[in-house]
């Protein structure tokens, strides 16, 4: 065994942290978890996971509840497919699968929304199954301690620090290794300051003794950001305000909006009526623009979204909208399913 593998052991039993999902065999909630954390912080996932499995216990209550439910315990977690893959998965284990967890890894990959790594993760950890779960702390671990510049998000990476995380695995215990992994990423071999002075890995460290630990791992370029522009009208007709479901096709999908006018280039208050959606919306009415919020911007992962909340208040007629609109009660807003950026625009 590579002294790597005893020594990460060693450094977890004195260093671990303590999370609610630790020791946990329950194939469920380490789904949950996994899913949670796939791309958020850990102290920001730590309540949301609390509150779903608190909300939604077992996969029967996940697979019987209705979408907006289920993405209104997501609501501000972000990446919200992760929360209707949660969904649709917990409906197959429920319907096809007779309600009972596979325990393998192959059917486990057969759920919605699990990869290999979340595969791996649940295998390991539920079922003491011997797969390396390397996520992108486990990549920098790896990337530094062997001294490997193979780009950790090119398909020749991920093959490569796979195999190398399945030959050092611990197979007696896959979920103590996989875990302790994580944490030595977190807690020890950080992005920034790492603590290689006081390393139980520096004796065999390439990147310690090369002198390369900040310039790994490697990363292929990043896709370039792209700019949206966005104006929502949050109008005011009567103490009533419409509302749409986002399309399944985009980011948000299945979150509830207001209106929205969408431009390729930023616009002026003043633009805004002359654009064609605007005119077909407001045609049959008297309104007042009562309000023009701040320019938000509101960063994901590819895109960054500059958008403006406009209020509206209709004093005759009725906006006319396509048949998707949902026209409610101002102060039904909150029962629906948001964004965190119509949450700020709501406030705004
Ligand atoms: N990141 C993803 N899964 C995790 C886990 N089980 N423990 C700590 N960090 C994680």
């Amino acid at each position: 065994m590579h002294p790597f593998t005893n020594n990460l052991t060693a450094w977890y039993e004195q260093h671990q942290r303590t999370l609610p999902w630790r020791g946990e065999k329950n194939p469920y909630k380490i789904w949950i978890s996994e899913i949670i954390l796939q791309q958020t912080r850990i102290e920001q996932g730590w309540n949301y996971y609390l509150q779903f499995i608190e909300h939604f216990p077992d996969v029967a209550t996940l697979a019987l509840a209705e979408e907006d439910e289920v993405l209104k315990y997501w609501q501000g977690l972000g990446y919200y497919g992760r929360a209707r893959h949660l969904h649709e998965g917990a409906k197959y284990i429920y319907h096809d699968c007779k309600n009972i967890f596979p325990d393998n890894y192959e059917d486990i990959l057969k759920i919605k929304g699990v990869g290999t790594y979340t595969a791996a993760a649940i295998a390991s950890m539920a079922f003491d199954l011997p797969y390396a779960a390397v996520d992108g702390n486990g990549y920098r671990v790896l990337a530094r301690v062997f001294g490997v510049d193979i780009p950790i998000d090119s398909s020749e990476g991920k093959k490569y620090f796979f195999a190398l995380a399945q030959q050092l695995l611990d197979t007696q215990q896959p979920a103590i290794f996989n875990q302790a992994m994580m944490d030595f990423g977190a807690l020890q071999c950080k992005p920034q300051h790492p603590n290689c002075e006081n390393c139980c890995m520096a004796d065999f460290c390439l990147a310690f003794a090369q002198q390369t630990v900040d310039q790994l791992p490697v990363k292929t370029k990043k896709t370039p950001v792209k700019n949206r522009y966005l104006y929502y009208l949050h109008i005011d007709n009567h103490s009533f305000t419409y509302i749409h479901k986002r399309d399944s096709h985009d980011i948000w999908a299945g979150l509830y909006e207001f209106p929205l006018i969408e431009s390729p280039k930023p616009l002026s208050i003043e633009e805004l009526p002359a654009q064609q959606e605007w005119t077909t919306i407001f045609r049959h009415c008297q309104y007042t623009i009562t309000h023009v919020g701040k320019v938000i911007k509101h960063q994901l992962t590819h895109r960054t979204i500059y958008a403006q909340f406009v209020k509206i208040s209709i004093r005759s007629g009725e906006p006319q909208f396509s048949s998707s609109i949902q026209k409610i009660a101002g102060n039904d807003l909150h029962l629906f399913p948001v964004s965190r950026l119509m949450e700020i625009g709501i406030q705004s």
